[in-house]
């Protein structure tokens, strides 16, 4: 194994690197599993469960940061439900080492939490919106408004969050249409709008990336070239327009694992190293009082080993044990 390259701020083999040699950076954390919605590709829990409380994510980003995380992103289910959310993100971002706290929302609470996350030091607020038109964003969302939705990303804004994007699932048959409104809405506003396939854990077709693109097209909007990518990119590739960036995450029919530099815990303090992966790996039993903070970080480290070099989405065996995204961070 090659020595591990040394971060400027980090002290030697502080940085997190897996079985591939990718280096890990990224953390989402999803802080509860449960949701207000009910999106049809999507089933988040009904019943309340054991989210890991304040102390123990505490806990948990603090370990994940020594070992060199950089980025936190806190996902659900809906987390801007959980009363704690902002101390939660204000706890994430004053960790050393952590420079960039994000959320993932639905963004029906985002209207009187804009300007306390952003106090709390978050940067980055994605938001879920597939449909501007508000039957079809009810009928996805199994009856979700979309004025409230809309609210919240204005308030993001207007509480100046640095960057906000919105995350569009499109649905064959449903809302492809509203790809291009969606993009140009968005640009309106300096919001970059990207969109997800749709990955096989609920309902609903998916459409291929490339398609999307086409129908975009097709509907007017210009994209003209690769955007440079953002640092520390993920999966998303972003192409250029004339109004802004669009970014697409073609989860199935592209292959980005080789820049995954991303890992999962569940609410319930599960490891998971990959999305598309069957290995969950118990952390909670290690964030209790007393626990060495050593503990925690080996078992992380030996999880990483073992990441896999790709997902594993359209094997059967695995796609048929997915779960949801719930409480998996999205
Ligand atoms: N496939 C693709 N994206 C999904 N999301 C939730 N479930 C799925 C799925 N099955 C999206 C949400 C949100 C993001 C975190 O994940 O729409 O934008
Ligand atoms: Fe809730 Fe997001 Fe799942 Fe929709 S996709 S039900 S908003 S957690």
């Amino acid at each position: 194994m090659p020595e591990p390259l040394q971060a400027p701020s980090r002290p030697a083999g502080r940085e997190l690197r897996d079985a591939q040699g990718r280096t890990i950076s990224y953390l989402r954390l999803s802080i509860t599993d449960r949701c207000n919605y009910r999106c049809v590709y999507c089933s988040p829990a009904k019943a309340p469960r054991a989210d890991l409380d304040r102390a123990q994510i505490r806990r948990l980003l603090g370990a994940f940061a020594a070992l060199g995380v950089r980025r936190v992103r806190l996902t659900g289910g809906e987390p801007l439900w959980r009363a704690d959310v902002v101390a939660i993100a204000a706890d994430a971002a004053a960790l050393p080492g952590v420079d960039e706290v994000c959320v993932t929302t639905n963004g029906t609470n985002l209207a009187p939490l804009a300007r306390p996350l952003r106090a709390a030091g978050v940067r980055k607020i994605n938001v879920s919106l597939d449909s501007l038109d508000p039957g079809r964003f009810a009928a996805i969302t199994q009856g979700g408004r979309v004025e409230e939705v809309v609210a919240g990303i204005e308030a993001a804004l207007s509480a100046g969050i640095p960057e906000v994007a919105v995350n569009a699932v499109v649905l064959r048959g449903v809302n492809e249409g509203d790809a291009a409104p969606l993009v140009r809405w968005c640009w309106e506003r300096g919001v970059t709008p990207r969109f997800i396939e749709l990955m096989p854990f609920a309902g609903g077709v998916p459409v291929p990336t490339r398609e999307v693109q086409a129908r975009l097209a097709a509907d007017g909007v210009r994209l003209w070239r690769d955007a440079e990518a953002p640092r520390d990119h993920g999966p998303a590739g972003y192409r250029e327009g004339d109004g802004g960036r669009v970014g697409f995450i073609g989860a199935l029919t592209e292959n980005f694992c080789s820049t995954c530099n991303r890992l999962r815990v569940s609410t319930r303090g599960e490891l998971q190293a990959c999305l598309g992966g069957s290995e969950r790996v118990p952390l909670a039993h290690l964030l209790e009082d007393g626990v060495p903070a050593s503990w925690l970080e080996h078992e992380i480290r030996s999880a990483l080993a073992r990441k896999e070099d790709g997902h594993r989405f359209l094997e059967p065996k695995v796609s048929g044990r997915l779960l949801s995204m719930m409480g998996i961070g999205g």
